[in-house]
């Protein structure tokens, strides 16, 4: 039997939304956790306990002294810019947040004989699919910044895997949503580009409406298709990705979605439905780089890692973060 307490884990990007649930989710299994994060994006009050470090990626001092005091099992790595949009506007940011401050990070981890990594990548390194569900070995065509530098990164790790004394698991992440059902923690981006917490703001009445972008695509009802997972399935293929590596499994990138996919109408229609709200819904032009249908083929994640989502449910979903929502900015009891 392992003894969690005696795992030690990096959480990098522990302050963000999928950070904080996992830094939850690892002190709920009693492992043994620290944050470090630059609070640039995430909150401090979002990392509800173990070990935190303010410090940031590209200041190699800090890093080099957390791993020489702490000798780490994994390193789990949330710390990106991930707004799709401003990656175009601005890349520069995305290359030095998400490329080069990451190989900073591995750098550290091979420095210090740190064996293990669990990797946040993303569906944007597809690009526009041309088959659907995708899987693993679908062509890689990013079509934004955002999308190029975590598939940068992938090869980098690749490279280093073979090199040193390095194994990862890459976790490609469609629409991560949905909050822990405590309502304790939840997404707090600002600004919010997200569909769900942005249909859960017209609900909740701190926005007017909600504006769909685009209703003529090629999908059953015009509006966009999305792979929703929830956040808590999310971090708990991470925890399942560490046991796989710890146990002598070998580097490999795996898919992490629902594996059905709900429209932007459906949201909304559910959001009102579970939030027993009504609020304005406009239709807009459509966004530019936005592919109309993406589901993901998790089947490698199910098989190699025995993970299985337990929140597919899409009202599951919508109602943890709808908790969130009612306690957090409405103060709801
Ligand atoms: N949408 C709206 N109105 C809004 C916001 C979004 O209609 O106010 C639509 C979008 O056009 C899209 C869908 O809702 O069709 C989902 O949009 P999100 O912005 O919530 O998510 P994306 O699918 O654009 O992006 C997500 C992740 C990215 C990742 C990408 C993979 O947030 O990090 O999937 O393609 F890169």
């Amino acid at each position: 039997m392992i003894d969690n307490k005696k795992i030690k884990i990096l959480v990098v990007g522990g302050a963000g939304f999928i950070g904080s649930h996992m830094v939850k989710m690892l002190l709920d299994n009693n492992y043994n956790v620290t944050t470090f994060d630059n609070l640039s994006t995430g909150y401090r009050d979002a990392v509800i306990g173990g070990e935190f470090i303010e410090g940031d990626l590209a200041d190699n001092q800090k890093l080099s002294e957390v791993f020489k005091d702490y000798s780490f099992n994994c390193v789990m790595h949330f710390a990106s810019s991930i707004e799709v949009g401003e990656s175009i506007h601005n890349p520069k940011k995305y290359y030095k947040n998400n490329l080069i401050n990451t190989i900073n990070l591995l750098n550290q981890l091979v420095k210090s004989d740190t064996q293990h990594i669990i990797f946040s990548s993303t569906a944007a390194i597809y690009g526009n699919p041309n088959h659907l569900p995708i899987d693993e070995d679908h062509t890689k065509n990013p079509i934004n910044p955002y999308g190029k530098t975590k598939l940068m990164i992938e090869n980098v790790l690749t490279d280093y895997s073979t090199a040193y004394n390095l194994k990862f698991v890459s976790l490609r992440y469609f629409n991560a949503a949905g909050c822990d059902p405590s309502g304790l923690i939840g997404e707090r981006h600002n600004p919010e580009t997200h569909l769900i917490p942005l249909v859960l703001k017209a609900a909740s009445g701190r926005n007017n409406d909600i504006k769909i972008f685009g209703n003529d695509y090629d999908t059953k009802d015009g509006t966009c298709v999305r792979d929703y997972i929830h956040v808590n399935d999310i971090c708990d293929a991470h925890i399942k990705s560490m046991e796989y590596l710890i146990q002598g499994g070998i580097s490999q990138c795996m898919n992490l979605g629902n594996g059905s996919g709900f429209t932007v109408n459906e949201i909304i229609d559910t959001t009102k439905k579970i939030t027993k709200k009504d609020f304005d819904v406009i239709n807009m032009e459509r966004r530019s780089g936005d592919p109309s249908t993406l589901v993901a083929d998790s089947s490698l994640a199910r098989k190699l890692l025995n993970w299985e989502p337990v929140y597919s449910d899409l009202d599951k979903i919508i109602s943890h973060a709808w908790n969130f929502e009612r306690k957090y900015f409405l103060k709801d009891k």
